[in-house]
C-alpha cells in the first residue's frame, strides 16, 4: 500500500486538523451567522459534545510535486455539479440554495439491516484526511485533501447479503433547490454505481469535508463519494441513497452517452474518449500538461480488482 493512515496518537501536532474547528464551522453554517454572533450557540448540541476529537492526517509518500494540493480557491470555484448548471462557475455561484441540514442517507437493497443515517451519524465515523488526485474525464485534474471515512465502514453496518454484487448511489433531485434540474442535460436524479468489491476497497471514501473544513455545497455537501482511481464523474455528490443490488445499476452518464461513458470508468490513458485523448491532463493551476497515469496513479492498490478483464471493453 502506498498510503499509511496515521492514528491520532501518531500524528504530529501540525499534521492534524482540529475537529473542533471543523464541527464549529458546520454548526455555524447550520445555525446561521447570526446565531454565532449572538454567542456561538451550536445548532447541534450533540455535535458540539464530540468537539474534542481530532482528524488525523493521511500521509501520502507519493512524489510531493505530483501531489501538491490544488489551491482551495480553484477547487471550490471550478466545479462540475450539473444540478446547478453546466458552467464551471455555476456550482459556486448557485449552490447556496442547497439545504444540507437536516440531511439523510438511506442505505437499503440487498442488505440484512437497511438503515438511514443522518449527517450527524456520518460525522461519528472515524474521519481521516486523505490527499487524493481527482482526474476529470474532461482531462483536467486536481489534488484535494478530503476529509472522510471508508465507504466500506458504512456498508459493513448494513450487512450486505450474499446476493449483493453492486452498489447504486443517488443524488438529491429537488428542483426547488437545484436550478439545473430544469435542463434535461442528464437523466435526473444523478446516479452512479460501483461493483461491491470496488465499493469495499479502502481507497473509496465518503467525504464530508475538504481543506480541513466542512464540504462546500459546490463540492457535494454534505456527503459525497470519492473514488480516486476512476474518472471524476463516478464521485457522486450530495448523496441521499445508497442501494445494494444484484444487477449492475444504471448510471447517469452511461444513460446519456453509453459509447462515451462506461460503467467502470477507470482512469486509463490507453483508452481515448471518442472525442479526445485521455493520454494526458492539465492539472488545474498549471500550464504544462502531464501524463495521465493508469488508474490515476493508484494501480498498485487497485489493478488487482480488474485482473483478467478486457479494460478496452469494460471501459
Ligand atoms: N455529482 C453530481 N450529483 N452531479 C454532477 O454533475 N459531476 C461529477 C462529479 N460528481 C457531478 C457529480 C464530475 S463530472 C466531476 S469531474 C466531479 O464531480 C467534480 O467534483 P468537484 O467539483 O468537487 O471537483
Amino acid at each position: 500500500m502506498l498510503f499509511r493512515f496515521k492514528v491520532p496518537s501518531q500524528a504530529r501536532e501540525d499534521e492534524v486538523t482540529p475537529r473542533e474547528l471543523f464541527l464549529t464551522r458546520r454548526s455555524a453554517i447550520a445555525g446561521g451567522a447570526a446565531l454565532m454572533a449572538a454567542g456561538g450557540l451550536p445548532a447541534f448540541p450533540g455535535l458540539a459534545k464530540a468537539a474534542t476529537f481530532q482528524v488525523p492526517t493521511t500521509v501520502s509518500p507519493q512524489d510531493p510535486k505530483l501531489d501538491a494540493p490544488t489551491p482551495k480557491e480553484s477547487a471550490t470555484t471550478y466545479n462540475n455539479f450539473y444540478e446547478f448548471g453546466t458552467g464551471k462557475t455555476d456550482p459556486s455561484e448557485r449552490a447556496g440554495s442547497l439545504r444540507t441540514s437536516p440531511w439523510q442517507v438511506v442505505v437499503d437493497g440487498e442488505v440484512a439491516k437497511p438503515m438511514t443515517f443522518g449527517i450527524e451519524d456520518l460525522l461519528k465515523f472515524p474521519l481521516e484526511e486523505r490527499v487524493y488526485r481527482l482526474r476529470c474525464v474532461e482531462a483536467w485534474s486536481m489534488v484535494i485533501p478530503w476529509i472522510g471515512f471508508p465507504l466500506a465502514e458504512l456498508l459493513k453496518r448494513v450487512e450486505p447479503s450474499w446476493t449483493a454484487r453492486y452498489v447504486a448511489f443517488q443524488t438529491l433531485a429537488d428542483p426547488a433547490q437545484m436550478p439545473g434540474l430544469r435542463s434535461p442535460v442528464l437523466k435526473w436524479p444523478y446516479t452512479e454505481g460501483l461493483r461491491l468489491d470496488e465499493a469495499m476497497h479502502p481507497l473509496a471514501i465518503l467525504s464530508v469535508g475538504m481543506y480541513g473544513e466542512v464540504l462546500p455545497n459546490q463540492n457535494g455537501a454534505p456527503v459525497r463519494l470519492v473514488v480516486p482511481w476512476k474518472y471524476g464523474y463516478k464521485s457522486i455528490k450530495s448523496v441521499v441513497r445508497i442501494t445494494l443490488t444484484r444487477e449492475q445499476p444504471p448510471t447517469a452518464w452511461n444513460l446519456s452517452q453509453p459509447s462515451e461513458y462506461g460503467f467502470y470508468s477507470n482512469v486509463n490513458p490507453d483508452v481515448d474518449h471518442p472525442r479526445w485523448s485521455q493520454a494526458n491532463e492539465r492539472r488545474v493551476g498549471e500550464f504544462f500538461r502531464r501524463k495521465t497515469l493508469p488508474f490515476n496513479g493508484y494501480a498498485e492498490e487497485v489493478a488487482g480488482l480488474y485482473k483478467g478483464m478486457d479494460l478496452q471493453k469494460f471501459h
